[in-house]
């Protein structure tokens, strides 16, 4: 019997944990899971409604870390989870994606010598300012077990000299919630509860430090997003870090002035599958809106200039188009006129990736 801790603890670790979780449950004879919510989102937009949309369990532990500085963050989950550690001591700590959380407890793990696992290994934007990649790059140091999403992760990985026994494509488990949740969101009444019509309005979504705590960078995506609610709907569900930044740069005038704008609170998980799925168009700089808008086949305008995630351009329906107004809007504007290309979903991203994840663990 293996006992593995889950480590969950921002909102794009909540899809991740999800079916790995299941697949872990299933198979009692094998695994004693046991799933630590650090608790680096706490609202119940930006974490229990995932729960509840995931169908995901109480989790056996909280951390209680909360919000503060990536130090002040990445200090007090070292603390928290060393001490659950030392209770627990699992075989094995498996980590998700890229956020704060997934680094220090990676990092906790590592230095007490139990084995980590990290899924969504690899990815790699090349673009060192982010937080995020400072934590794909350490994570993927200290893991002993390396899961990815496509080959170009896998390259990035043998690369950096990793061996490549150690590296295992696996597919997309976000793409397994995807999948999972997809018939219960299509019932979600969200597009009625907010009056737009399938296929009659653009879904923006804005949170990355990179865009949203410079002040002339948010003013001048806002004016592209101005620009384009001028010709269809825009939905637009704002972060709690893109809501604060818009009161501290005193742009939230900016933002009501929109009148077809629709101005909402995050939105939860099958809400915000049922949104992306029905859009004309996704304009955004999220990670899992690039992989879901992929997998569904809707147009996806990212917002930022470098992806880690290159296959849902490559392959998918996601196109950069970095910060500039007027290259946001003339993009958005070819989108609407209909002159788009049709991706496809990737190889492995099939919804069985937690399955083939769970295959390693027993071997490991
Ligand atoms: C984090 C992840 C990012 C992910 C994003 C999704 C890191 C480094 N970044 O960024 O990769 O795409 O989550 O949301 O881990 N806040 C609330 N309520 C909450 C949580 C946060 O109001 O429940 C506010 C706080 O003011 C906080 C700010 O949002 O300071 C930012 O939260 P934080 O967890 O630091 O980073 P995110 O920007 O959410």
């Amino acid at each position: 019997m293996r006992s593995i801790t889950l480590v969950a603890g921002a909102r794009p670790n909540f899809p991740k944990v999800a079916p790995i979780l299941r697949a872990l449950q299933r198979r009692p004879d094998a695994f004693s899971p046991c799933l630590v919510h650090t608790d680096q989102h706490y609202d119940w937009q930006m974490s229990a409604v995932f729960f509840r949309d995931l169908g995901l369990p109480e989790p056996d532990r909280h951390l209680g870390v909360g919000s503060g500085s990536q130090a002040v963050q990445t200090a007090k989950i070292l603390i928290a989870f060393e001490e659950a550690l030392l209770e627990r001591r699992p075989d094995l700590v498996l980590v998700v994606g890229d956020a704060t959380s997934t680094l220090a407890c990676a990092l906790c793990a590592a230095k007490l010598n139990i084995p980590v696992a990290h899924v969504e290994a690899g990815l790699r934007s090349l673009d060192r300012a982010m937080p995020e990649e400072i934590n794909r790059i350490v994570t993927d140091a200290i893991s002993d077990l390396l899961f990815t999403t496509s080959a170009e992760a896998d390259a990035n990985l043998l690369r950096e000299g990793f061996p490549p026994d150690k590296v295992h494509r696996v597919g997309n488990v976000m793409i397994d919630s995807l999948f999972y949740a997809l018939e219960t969101a299509d019932r979600s009444p969200i597009l009625s509860t907010l009056g737009v019509q399938p296929k009659g309005y653009a879904l923006a979504t804005l949170h990355r430090v990179s865009n949203v705590d410079h002040p002339e960078t948010l003013r001048g995506i806002l004016s592209a997003l101005d620009d384009i609610q001028r010709h269809i709907p825009l939905v637009f569900p704002i972060h709690p870090r893109t809501r604060k930044n818009l009161t501290a740069f005193g742009l939230q005038d900016q933002v009501s002035a929109m009148s077809n704008a629709i101005l909402t609170e995050p939105m939860g998980y099958l809400d915000s599958i049922k949104l992306q799925k029905e859009a004309r168009l996704v304009i955004t700089d999220s990670g899992g809106l690039q992989e879901e808008t992929t997998a569904l086949g809707v147009p996806c305008l990212t917002v930022r200039e470098n992806t880690e995630r290159p296959e849902t351009i490559s392959v998918g329906t996601n196109t950069l188009v970095g910060i500039s107004p007027e290259v946001i809007v003339r993009e958005a504007m070819r989108v609407l006129e209909g002159s788009y290309k049709k991706g496809r979903i990737p190889d492995l991203w099939d919804g069985r990736a937690a399955e083939r994840i769970v295959e390693i663990l027993k071997k490991f």
